[in-house]
């Protein structure tokens, strides 16, 4: 940040970028954060003198699709969503559908054959952001310290989609979820959070699993950890169960850095890590593929909130901050933390919504965020002369 000195300003590269983004904002307050989300990918982009620019299309893929054509994808869908550089998706859920035909025809039916095995939610006390911790433990101080990347697995696991009914209606009905845990799963997966934590100040990797009381594939995925942790000797690692994990991330969450969990154990923690770093309003997520041969897809965590619909009140930064892991992914640092600062600001002013204690609507939240970063691009030269 900040390398480029007011004096000279940048000049636009010879071909600007184009990012071709694929929008599904999908159920609930989906469409009003992503349009928001929208509304600040193209600010940042005019910060920058269009340095990258965006291209978005608008996928109508939603509960309300589902309940007219019976199905969330079309024929062909996934193939035409392959083109684009990268997925921004809002929440799918809907009363009006059982939240499992609405994950796995929507969500996970891109997560899947996209091959986007590694989850990845950062998380930290955001300035302007009251962590509980702070008034729990009566340390400010320690809630700041809250800077943790969680890592999940994101294509097996508990989410493996096999299973099955048997007896159907009868008393001995029975339902059985296996949890399936490949070799190749984990160790692709635990290979990206072990680079994830080298790439981080402290290179610590706290490694979850609760092998104590399931012998079977949790001991595949300790024993594939040991394996892969050897070719990584500057990354310091510790091992939790995940029931203990809990404790840990309340009492002594400044002893955390980055935490890699299996699919279902890092979905209940990452709940956990939000509500502690002050709202699940705030925290985003990126399903990747990193091999990069697929689009990856970035999504707020919160879900669809219906309850909020439609009534302009809806947090965007859950969004905003997913943005800046999009535009993170896709080589653009200095934007990503451009971004961050710009919202924090915000926040830092007191421009909130009511989940975070504030009185802000979406929409004054959204402005607040687009001048901030205009302001910035400004300040840190990113503008070219003449093009303002
Ligand atoms: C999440 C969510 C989803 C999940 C739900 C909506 C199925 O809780 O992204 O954490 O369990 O993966
Ligand atoms: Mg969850």
């Amino acid at each position: 940040m900040g390398s480029i000195s007011a004096e000279q300003p940048v000049a636009p590269p010879p071909s600007a970028t184009t990012f071709n983004i694929a929008s599904i904002p999908a159920d609930g307050i989906g469409p009003e954060v992503i349009s928001a989300g929208i509304k600040v990918l193209n600010t940042l982009s005019q910060a920058f003198s269009s340095h990258f620019t965006f291209n978005f299309t608008h996928f109508d893929w939603s509960s309300d699709t589902y309940l007219k054509t019976g199905r969330y994808i079309p024929e062909g869908g996934l193939d035409e969503l392959r083109k684009f550089h990268a997925i921004l998706f809002g929440a799918v859920g809907d009363l009006r559908v059982p939240d499992h035909i609405s994950l796995w025809g929507l969500r996970l039916a891109i997560c899947q054959p996209f091959q986007q095995y590694a989850n990845v939610r950062p998380t930290r006390v955001l300035r302007g952001v009251m962590s509980p911790l702070a008034s729990c433990q009566g340390s400010l101080e320690n809630a700041k310290k809250l800077d943790w990347v969680i890592i999940r697995e994101n294509s097996e696991g508990e989410y493996a989609g096999q299973g099955g009914r048997s007896h159907l209606g009868q008393l001995w009905e029975v339902g059985t979820e296996v949890s399936v845990f490949s070799r190749h799963g984990c160790e692709r997966l635990l290979r990206f959070a072990y680079e994830t934590a080298q790439s981080r100040p402290r290179k610590k990797l706290t490694f979850v699993t609760k092998s104590n009381a399931q012998r079977n594939g949790m001991v595949l995925w300790d024993e594939v950890n040991a394996i892969v942790a050897k070719d990584y000797p500057d990354v310091e690692t510790d091992k939790m169960l995940v029931d203990a994990m809990t404790c840990r991330m309340t009492l002594q969450p400044e002893s955390i850095d980055t935490v890699v969990a299996t699919n279902l154990h890092a979905d209940i923690l990452s709940d956990l890590a939000a509500a502690l770093a002050g709202s699940i309003g705030i925290a985003p997520t990126s399903n990747l593929d990193p091999t990069r041969k697929n689009p990856s897809m970035f999504e707020p965590i919160h879900g669809s909130a219906w309850d909020i619909a439609g009534k302009g009140v809806a947090n965007p930064v859950g969004t905003f901050w997913t943005c800046a892991e999009l535009v993170r992914w896709l080589g653009q640092g200095e934007a990503a933390d451009l971004l961050m600062d710009a919202l924090e600001t915000v926040l830092e002013q007191g421009v909130k919504t009511r989940d975070l204690g504030g009185q802000a609507g979406t929409e004054e939240v959204t402005s607040k965020v687009c001048e901030e970063i205009l302001r910035l691009g400004k300040e840190r030269a990113f503008f070219v002369k003449g093009k303002e």
